[in-house]
């Protein structure tokens, strides 16, 4: 508590940014240090599980300080610890939550397990407190792609998942066989700005009518097939036409399945979430669409749709009010489920329950 003011601090850790932020009264963020890992992980191509927790382990102290100084407060006017607690890659999700759960218990301080997922939609609620559930919520990551109704800030229900591919992960595969490198998404973004988007018509998968799942794998295959045989040929695709003509078809295939889920549940408007919700063109997309039905479109700052700790405060912040605390039993789950993984994360479950051999001894 500072100055009447309740604070969250919010900790992310789950992939190669090391993520700390300060949250006032659900409203206003002091501070969102975002430490990256991109240089590092750049010279693999991509996320190196155990130089990734490696390097959260280094960082995740003088990123607590920075976040703590930029805020200008101190760990007592702390009121809640938030932290990422799955889903995720384990090494780096068991940094966070440990120094989560060691500030916690050091301060003395509440804690709040996060559902990374959740966090991404809660980042909506940064720039647009308005916004209460239930609303349906268009989730594009890395490792995930799913249309959710979020029925509460702590329950939701999934529409329909990718049934191979998430979006993000195969615009890195792309980035990566047209020679762009790591990270994938925000190039192909940038370079398909240059290209024409129906230069080469890429397949849109919808998979079977009505269903709300996606696949992204085919579309990928796709690209990498026309990539060889231009090879083989000894011809040269332009590589901003290739991104462009890839982008197209992915997106179209988001926003169409978006707007046949705002029909089937009636909802009024989306919210977008995740890492590819900062992409120009489906954000383009997206409002055109959104705006032809007359339906609401929410999309958090571009600096908030990839991972950071104000998402995580802000979802600690919701639960909090709801009455959902963790405590020091809390564990990490690297492939939680948003719909029926959340209680794991709640006071009182205790995946590894202690023994005491003590009297044995
Ligand atoms: O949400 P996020 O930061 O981490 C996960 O939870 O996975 O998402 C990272 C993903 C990466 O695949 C990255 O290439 C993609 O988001 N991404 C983008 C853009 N910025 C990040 N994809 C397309 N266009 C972008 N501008
Ligand atoms: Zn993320």
């Amino acid at each position: 508590m500072k100055d009447g003011r309740q604070l969250t601090m919010g900790i992310e850790s789950s992939c190669d940014e090391t993520a700390i932020a300060v949250l006032a009264d659900g409203r206003e963020l002091l501070s969102n240090v975002i430490s990256s890992q991109i240089k590092v992980h750049e010279a693999y191509g991509g996320v190196v599980p155990e130089i990734a927790s490696r390097h959260h382990l280094h960082n995740i102290p003088f990123v607590f300080k920075q976040a703590l100084d930029e805020a200008g407060v101190s760990v007592d006017e702390i009121d809640v610890i938030g932290v990422t607690a799955g889903p995720g890659l384990a090494g780096a999700l068991l940094m966070g939550t440990a120094f989560a759960k060691a500030a916690a218990m050091a301060a003395g301080k509440p804690l709040i397990g996060v559902h990374h997922i959740q966090g991404h939609i809660m980042a909506n609620l940064l720039e647009h407190p308005e916004l209460e559930p239930p609303f349906l919520s268009l989730v594009v990551s890395g490792g995930h792609t799913q249309l959710v109704e979020v029925r509460g800030y702590n329950e939701f229900k999934v529409l329909g998942s990718t049934r191979d591919d998430a979006v993000g992960e195969a615009y890195d595969k792309v980035a990566r066989v047209i020679g762009l490198g790591y990270p994938g998404g925000p190039k192909v973004d940038r370079l398909a700005r240059e290209g024409d988007p129906h230069a080469i018509e890429f397949k849109r998968v919808y998979l079977e009518p009505g269903t709300l799942d996606f696949s992204f794998s085919g579309t990928k295959t796709g690209v990498i097939n026309y990539m060889h045989s231009a090879e083989q040929r000894g011809e040269h695709p332009k590589a901003a036409d290739v991104a462009a003509s890839f982008q197209e078809a992915v997106l179209e295939v988001l926003v169409e399945k978006t707007m046949t889920a705002l029909d089937i549940t009636g909802y009024s408007g989306v919210a977008m979430a995740g890492g590819v919700s900062c992409n120009s063109r489906l954000r383009e997309k997206m409002t055109e669409a959104c705006a032809a039905r007359g339906a609401r479109l929410w999309m958090p700052f571009p600096v908030l749709c990839t991972d950071n700790g104000a998402m995580i405060a802000m979802a600690a912040y919701k639960k909090a009010q709801l009455g959902i605390w963790s405590d020091l039993h809390l564990d990490v789950w690297p492939g939680l489920d948003l719909e029926t993984g959340l209680g794991k994360l709640d006071a009182g479950y205790d995946a590894h329950p202690a023994r005491s051999d003590a009297r044995k001894l």
